[in-house]
């Protein structure tokens, strides 16, 4: 098949070469698919998009007159396409449901850690020769109740490390019947009211879109660590920004962001940054955003090239049985 891999970056680039087999002659292309950039996929067989990748309803228009028939995501998220336009277009969807859970809850832990013992300011004094502590007190995970939303791959891994911490671990899933030895399932309402951390590990859906939002955050314990590592939408960014003005929110942790998609993933460090809500986040001392990067591990990109090309195979071959379909 013929396939054009929208916002292709070279570190991924090189687990997709080295995998490729002859059968499907891959195009990387740079530009991030939009409105703008949809034309380019003309003549191609299959698409390949990732988290930022907007497949909204024209887009899809011009991939179907295109003569596109499979959208191949090479994430598990699949919030940005409109699924049900692809069925009406008769273009299918896959993805990469598991790549490595363990590489976000990993990554969730080091924004805890670090933000709990100020690690970012920390390394900063240092190396201006500033050995003094103030501002840098921490305190023990060890007995904290944590909070987590989502007990999907992600959070089961996550809920596993934090048990291991010696904390007192409590989830709310609508949908989990088994949770990870140790931990507690209770309904929305406790976990706001009794957490010290809580984290998202749900998928970004029109039900849980802007969940912690300023009702929610009233009921939480001040000086709550929230931490959202699963996709910006879940959080409604100008409550939070009152709640961290208040001192209501002690520790803000982020790996995704309503609006990233002008901003991740490219390097901006030479423009003046347009997003004032985002600008206003970066002036907090205890706000952690990292640029999306919670996947990034060396496991997490063989896997997810892994299954993207197998996921292509398949679908040349038919063997529907075989391809991890959104449906
Ligand atoms: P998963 O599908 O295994 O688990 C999601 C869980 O959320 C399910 O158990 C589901 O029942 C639960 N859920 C759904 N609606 C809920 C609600 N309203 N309240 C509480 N729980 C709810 O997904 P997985 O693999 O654990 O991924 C979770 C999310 O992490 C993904 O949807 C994606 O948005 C995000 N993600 C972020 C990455 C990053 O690099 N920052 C990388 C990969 C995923």
């Amino acid at each position: 098949m013929k396939v054009a891999m929208f916002s292709s970056k070279p570190y991924e680039e090189r687990y997709f070469r080295r995998l490729a087999n002859n059968r499907h002659q891959f195009s990387y292309l740079q530009p991030r698919l939009t409105h703008e950039t949809a034309m380019l996929a003309n003549g191609f067989d299959a698409i390949c998009c990732f988290v930022n990748d907007k497949v909204d309803i024209p887009v899809i228009s011009t991939l179907q007159q295109s003569g596109v028939s499979l959208i191949a995501l090479r994430c598990a998220g699949f919030n940005n396409i409109d699924i049900s336009a692809a069925k009406n277009a008769g273009i299918s969807v896959c993805r990469v449901p598991e790549y490595s859970p363990h590489a976000v809850a990993e990554h969730t832990v080091a924004l805890i850690l670090s933000l709990n013992r100020h690690v970012h300011r920390a390394y900063n004094r240092v190396r201006e020769n500033d050995y003094s502590l103030d501002g840098l007190l921490g305190f023990d995970l060890y007995g904290k109740t944590v909070g987590v939303i989502g007990a999907g791959r992600i959070g089961s891994a996550f809920i596993r490390i934090m048990i291991g911490f010696g904390c007192h671990v409590q989830v709310f899933d609508p949908a989990v019947s088994s949770l990870p030895r140790g931990s507690e399932a209770v309904n929305l309402e406790t976990l706001l009211r009794t957490s010290d951390i809580i984290s998202l590990h749900c998928p970004l859906t029109p039900d849980t879109w802007h969940l912690i939002n300023t009702e929610r955050l009233a009921l939480t314990r001040r000086g709550i660590m929230l931490i959202n590592t699963s996709r910006g939408g879940l959080v409604d960014t100008p409550a939070v920004i009152d709640a961290l003005k208040t001192g209501h929110i002690g520790y803000l942790g982020l790996d995704v962001y309503e609006e990233e998609a002008d901003l991740f993933f490219e390097d901006l460090s030479n423009m003046p940054i347009q997003d004032d809500v985002f600008a206003r986040l970066l002036t907090f001392p205890n706000v952690i955003i990292t640029g999306h990067q919670a996947f990034f591990t060396h496991e997490a990109l063989s896997s997810i090239a892994e299954v993207t090309l197998a996921n292509i195979d398949a679908f040349e071959d038919g063997r529907t049985k075989d391809i991890h379909l959104v449906e």
